[in-house]
């Protein structure tokens, strides 16, 4: 399975496997990853998933669809060009070693 690496504000890093069909906020809820709130659930509309994708992988990601787009207007900490949504990432064997950063507070 791909495995992710999540960076945290602090620096501390996480290395997290990915499940069958799993986005990346579904991987790291389910290993109880903090930083990573996902008050909706992975529904688009919370914003509080939201991760920076480390430089060298945004242009693996598929694009952002619109309603991922307005959300980001949204979200507690700064909207940077890397930021995405990590319930819209969803992960295939492409992104196996994926970086993500995590902001300081999704709140
Ligand atoms: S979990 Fe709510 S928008 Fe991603």
């Amino acid at each position: 399975m791909p495995a992710i690496t999540f960076i945290h504000a602090d620096g501390k890093i996480e290395r997290v496997e990915t499940g069958e069909g799993e986005s990346a906020m579904q991987a790291a809820t389910r290993h109880g990853l903090d930083g990573i709130l996902a008050e909706c659930g992975g529904n688009a509309m919370c914003a509080t998933c939201h991760v920076y994708v480390d430089e060298s992988w945004l242009a693996r990601l598929p694009a952002i669809a619109d309603v991922e787009d307005a959300l980001l207007d949204g979200t507690a900490t700064e909207r940077l060009p890397n930021s995405r949504l990590s319930c819209q990432i969803a992960i295939t064997p492409a992104l196996d070693g994926l970086v993500l950063r995590l902001p300081e507070r999704q709140v």
